[in-house]
């Protein structure tokens, strides 16, 4: 059952591996929602602890630092710097942005550690693991590749094939080798520290059942871990770069990653208070049941990958400790895609935050506006450059902006750039004073619930409330007839300007400021919105800066092209020269004919997009021969061309005509061809061997 009143809120956001920088995806599933969560309960006078940080331990780390050349350490302190930066100027309002590797965060979680050990709740068990005796370490999954035994790659993960998507264990891919050194592993003992998930399988059940309240894709992927049944999992691992495990004897091992991090939303905590206070005195209240102090609410914003180890895993580390809240949900996102594809950092398919806000300053209330309007609540969404200049120039522009910025200009225009005084209502100024009234218990709703799309939904509602009441009432000609009117016009149009500015603030906290700030209003929170006297009757509003500004097609041109560019750069510099093949016999390359032959005509294939039909001169005759090279050369320019050619390879149909052998080209990098040709004029016919 849901925590109906709480005495205060523990609002996590899921510690991001200190591996890269923060894209769209981070924010739309997790950094965004947690934010607009967070600040609407400040504006609603609730006691709130906003808690996050880098994750900087585990396998993720490692292998980053391998690719860049850099130490973990390095690592870690590079992203750490970056990724703080970015949220602070994104306005994300964490209480405290903390990091794994503080000597608090290896003190909490090893004492945990420690207390379930002593408690006796792990099982110790002694497994095979494969080694690597040139690097003399264990190799954790993904140091490991081979050939997947489901579809045959040769390239295969030891806990996943990439191509056929199966999920593998290390122990069974096909000629196992490690990615370190490149060695053959051995399997070595090991002894670890398992947590008995299966046992614990009926706690977590009625934890999980007592919460039908979950969004539906949260609860779903908890229900089909508990009928696969619950597995034991190693809370130790055999790495070198993590936090130690508090045990004698246990050198080379590390607490797993997946124990440790979550365990780091406390030590944040702690960090926090010793921050602000010099001592970490008071953490308890936000995590342990108070006695007679009011319950917490703790909430977990994390992405969909992350769901496992916030409704499972930590919980059931949590119940064994036995002091502690539990979560009282978890609203996790589905996935934001980009431009039709997967953002993917490894292919380099994102929009960089740090680069976002770099390159279009000050608009990091556009960015915030277009991941809720689009958030991927129920199901996967999509960000698209287009989509964004649209809800940027119809919405933020046309419909928010122009709406406060009509209030305020009219305001200038007729009546002294002071709030005027509201005289008698009529039936349309009744009407909207009501929906004003109206429209923050509603938004409230939706924020309680953590439909932050629907919640700005209606923000938007109100916006369109406003310009339509200053379109039917039409100040702009009554001022000419009866100026009183419009006093009493304007006056209401600015008070919804006011709850406009309190409600949307979770949402566009740098517009909402801005608002503010025109309008003299401070010190306001959500019990204000929708009064219709914010606003006292003579406070001076001052001309302000245009809220918004319009987004032109050549910017949004420009980022798109950068998206692709930056992916193809990135395919390049993936690229490796392809391993050699098995070793043949000389007798195997003697049976191919290879030799010197000349294009003497060629004509593009009807209806093929790749195929040229070549016709060659081999000397002794003349041939046919279909090749796909029609991308890359036009039908002129490979005329007269000396070529490599197979001539022995047998005949093929295509497009209903028969090919016969096959010209040879190189390829390049980039995928381009180029014909390989004799460093003399070798005659038609000549042999290669
Ligand atoms: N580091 C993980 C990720 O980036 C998230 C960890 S969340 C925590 O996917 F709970 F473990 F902290
Ligand atoms: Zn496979």
């Amino acid at each position: 059952m849901p925590i109906s009143n709480p005495e205060r809120y523990t609002v996590t956001a899921a510690l991001i591996y200190a591996n890269g920088p923060i894209h769209i995806g981070h924010l739309a599933g997790c950094y965004v929602p947690a934010d607009i969560y967070v600040r609407y309960l400040r504006a609603s006078g609730k006691e709130v602890a906003f808690i996050s940080g880098t994750d900087e331990h585990g396998v993720p780390i490692t292998i980053r630092a391998k690719k860049e050349g850099l130490t973990p350490q390095q690592v870690v302190d590079k992203y750490y710097e970056q990724i703080d930066a970015s949220f602070k100027s994104l306005g994300i309002s964490f209480d405290v942005y903390s990091r794994t590797s503080k000597p608090i965060h290896h003190e909490t979680s090893r004492e945990i550690f420690r207390d379930l050990y002593d408690k006796k709740v792990f099982v110790e068990e002694t497994t095979e693991q494969y080694y690597d005796e040139t690097a003399q370490q264990f190799l954790a999954d993904r140091y490991i590749v081979g050939t997947c035994p489901v579809c045959a790659n040769p390239n295969a993960y030891g806990d996943q094939c990439e191509r056929c998507g199966s999920t593998l264990s290390p122990l069974e891919l096909k000629d196992p080798r490690s990615t370190l050194s490149g060695a053959k592993p051995v399997l070595k003992a090991t002894k670890n520290w398992y947590l008995p998930l299966n046992k614990m399988q009926p706690d977590i059940e009625a934890y999980v059942n007592g919460h039908s309240e979950w969004k539906t894709n949260v609860f779903g992927q908890c229900q089909s871990w508990l009928k696969d049944g619950l597995k034991p999992r190693a809370m130790t691992r055999d790495l070198d770069w993590g936090i130690k495990v508090p045990v004698e004897d246990t050198e080379g091992k590390v607490l797993y990653v997946w124990f440790e991090a979550p365990i780091g939303y406390i030590s944040a905590t702690k960090d926090w208070l010793i921050q602000k206070n010099g001592t970490d005195e008071g953490w308890k209240k936000w995590w342990q049941p108070t006695n007679g102090g009011g319950e917490t609410k703790l909430v977990h914003f994390i992405g969909k990958d992350n769901i496992v180890f916030h409704c499972i895993i930590f919980p059931a580390m949590l119940m064994a400790e036995g002091n502690y809240i539990l979560a009282d949900n978890v609203p996790a996102n589905e996935f934001m895609n980009l431009e039709g594809d997967k953002i993917s950092t490894s292919r380099n398919w994102a929009v960089w935050l740090h680069e976002y806000l770099e390159e279009l300053p000050d608009k990091q209330d556009v960015l915030r506006y277009v991941l809720t309007a689009n958030a991927p609540e129920t199901k996967d969404s999509e960000f698209t450059w287009k989509d964004f200049q649209t809800r940027n120039n119809s919405e933020l522009v046309g419909i928010y902006g122009n709406f406060i910025n009509r209030a305020v200009v009219l305001t200038q225009k007729f009546c002294e750039g002071k709030v005027p005084q509201r005289g008698e209502l009529q039936e349309i100024d009744q009407a909207a004073l009501n929906d004003l009234a109206a429209f923050p218990a509603r938004i409230a709703e939706s924020m309680e619930n953590y439909r932050f799309r629907e919640a700005l939904s209606l923000i938007m509602d109100l916006a369109r409330t406003g310009n339509k009441y200053l379109a039917d009432t039409q100040p702009w000609h009554v001022i000419k007839t009866d100026p009183e009117r419009v006093n009493t016009i304007l006056n209401i149009a600015l008070q919804i300007s006011a709850t406009l500015s309190i409600v949307s603030e979770p949402v566009l906290p740098f517009t909402a400021a801005k608002i503010q700030e025109q309008l003299g209003l401070s010190g306001k929170n959500w019990q204000d919105a929708g009064n219709a006297d914010l606003l006292p009757a003579g406070q001076p509003v001052l001309e302000g800066k245009l809220l918004f500004e319009k987004i032109e097609d050549s910017l949004i041109e420009k980022q798109v092209q950068k998206l692709h560019d930056a992916k193809r750069l990135n395919e390049l510099e993936g690229k490796t020269v392809a391993p050699v093949k098995p070793e043949i016999q000389f007798e195997d390359f003697g049976k191919m004919d290879i030799r010197i032959a000349t294009i003497l005509e060629a004509e593009n294939v009807p209806k093929s997009k790749k195929l040229l039909k070549l016709l060659i001169d081999i000397g002794s005759e003349q041939r046919t021969v279909l090749s796909g090279i029609s991308e890359h050369f036009k039908a002129e320019e490979v005329i007269g061309k000396k070529v490599l050619y197979l001539a022995n390879l047998a005949p093929r149909k295509m497009m209903g005509m028969e090919s016969q052998g096959m010209i040879l080209m190189a390829e390049d990098r980039d995928g381009s061809l180029a014909f390989v040709q004799p460093g003399k004029d070798v005659w038609n016919g000549g042999t290669v061997n």
